[in-house]
């Protein structure tokens, strides 16, 4: 007998819940170092075009897929397939997605674990543990493998307790602070001197660079990741959502909320930035592009809070929340995507699931974590570079070609009884159809 499944409670639930799995260190980190090296403002401009004209039809394909079959990837793409050939290319797919998204988080495990020893260190300075401090912010093999425990840990803790009581209920808390603690960080960083520059760079758009295959290709791959497409994350959130919800609204809502906090995470980081340069802190690279890997996090940052004496111990204890609250609602939607396959399919108990497979794969991040140099980078371009396009061009293919479209539309109708009528459906099934997997396919192959 297969356990109930979970559904969300409420619409809020269900938005902090989706929000706060495409809220991460993609937003966070990602978007505006990469708006701050493509052109500012350029890149913004090009960035909400294709989160709206691309990401978010690929979004809705999943959030109806799942809402329809109410199963994991695996079932639920297979469920719409329409032969035996199909058939196969479903469970092709959606095994792809569970083994990408577990590892996207067996990478993401480790840089989120620095979140925390990041975290840390300005607790243990004030407790005058001057030695353990140092210890949390050097980059050594033992504390990344000791945080990766750490935050595999709270992962698999919360997807333990289900849809309703671990994911509702943590997203429920942890993004309304996320928000709040953003908005008090640039209100604080806003006032210091060098910020404006920052702003500037950010905000004043160098339009030359608008037609950059570059650009493009990066501002494409940062819409996918950021809103978590193509592995199936979406889909399994999607189909925890009430019939009655109003798919197009909630979908819509979801992206905004994505973009929106992505452009304010850029009102921070750049004037951070820029504070830290006045500060006498390196921000460029040796190409004289601003620092953007894990420098940028790790070294600028830091450098910056620790020269502003006191306070910045609290703005440092205040970032790296942030950042670990934006790691924690983003990882807990990755490992759900494996999880609610082992217990609908193979009828394990969530608890032993969410457990064994936490495992697995904190065993991956430590195998990373040993191998560092040559593995990290690796797994990040096979996974977020190839294999995540590629699998979100597969699920617009499912929704598009090989699902009945009447019966997309009866799907959409439920909780929008009206959408027959509606703008949503008067353009996206022609995106999803056309528009979406030909721009796939260039930026791929560019
Ligand atoms: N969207 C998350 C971020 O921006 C990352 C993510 C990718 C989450 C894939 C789930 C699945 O950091």
């Amino acid at each position: 007998m297969a356990a109930a499944r979970g559904e969300f409670s409420s619409r809020f639930g269900f938005l902090m819940a989706a929000s706060g799995s495409a809220v991460g260190l993609g937003n966070i980190w990602g978007f505006p170092t990469n708006a701050a090296s493509n052109g500012g403002a350029a890149f913004l401009f090009t960035y909400l075009i294709l989160a709206f004209a691309l990401a978010y039809p690929a979004l809705m394909a999943e959030l109806i897929i799942g809402r329809h079959a109410r199963a994991n990837a695996i079932t639920a793409l297979r469920s719409i397939a329409s032969g035996p050939r199909t058939r196969l290319l479903a469970l092709f797919v959606g095994f792809a997605g569970i083994i990408t998204v577990s590892l996207i988080l067996s990478f993401y495990a480790i840089v989120s674990g620095w979140m925390i020893a990041y975290f840390l260190d300005p607790l243990a300075r004030i407790v005058q543990m001057d030695g353990f401090a140092s210890w949390l912010t050097q980059d050594a093999v033992a504390r990344n493998a000791i945080f990766v425990v750490v935050f595999m840990y709270m992962t698999i803790y919360i997807i333990r307790a289900g849809v309703k009581d671990g994911i509702e209920r943590w997203a429920s808390r942890l993004m309304p602070s996320l928000i709040f603690i953003l908005v008090l960080l640039i209100g604080y960083v806003f006032t210091l001197p060098g910020a404006m520059e920052g702003l500037r760079n950010y905000l004043l758009p160098d339009f030359s660079r608008v037609a950059d295959p570059q650009l493009l290709v990066d501002a494409m791959g940062q819409a996918f990741f950021s809103l978590s497409l193509g592995v199936g994350t979406m889909l399994i959130y999607g189909s925890y959502i009430s019939k009655e919800e109003n798919l197009p609204t909630v979908g819509t809502l979801v992206a905004l909320l994505d973009v929106g906090i992505a452009v304010l995470a850029g009102l921070l980081i750049l004037p951070a930035m820029y504070v830290a340069l006045g500060a006498g802190v390196q921000i460029f690279d040796a190409n004289g592009g601003l620092i953007a890997g894990p420098g940028l996090i790790v070294s600028v940052l830091p450098e910056l809070f620790n020269n502003m004496g006191t306070v910045g111990v609290f703005v440092a204890l205040a970032f790296f929340l942030l950042m670990t609250i934006a790691s924690l609602t983003s990882s807990i939607s990755m490992l759900e995507v494996p999880v609610a396959y082992a217990v609908e399919h193979h009828k394990v108990e969530r608890p032993r699931a969410a457990l064994i497979i936490g495992a697995i794969i904190t065993l991956i991040s430590l195998i990373i974590v040993f191998n560092f140099d040559q593995l990290f980078d690796l797994v990040v371009t096979v996974t977020t570079e190839m294999s995540q396009p590629l699998l979100g061009l597969f699920f617009c293919i499912f929704a598009a070609w090989i699902w009945q479209r009447n019966e997309v539309l009866q799907e959409i109708k439920q909780g929008s009884a009206n959408a027959e009528n509606g703008l949503f459906w008067k353009i996206w099934p022609f995106y999803i159809k056309f528009i979406c997997p030909i721009a796939i396919l260039i930026v791929y192959f560019q």
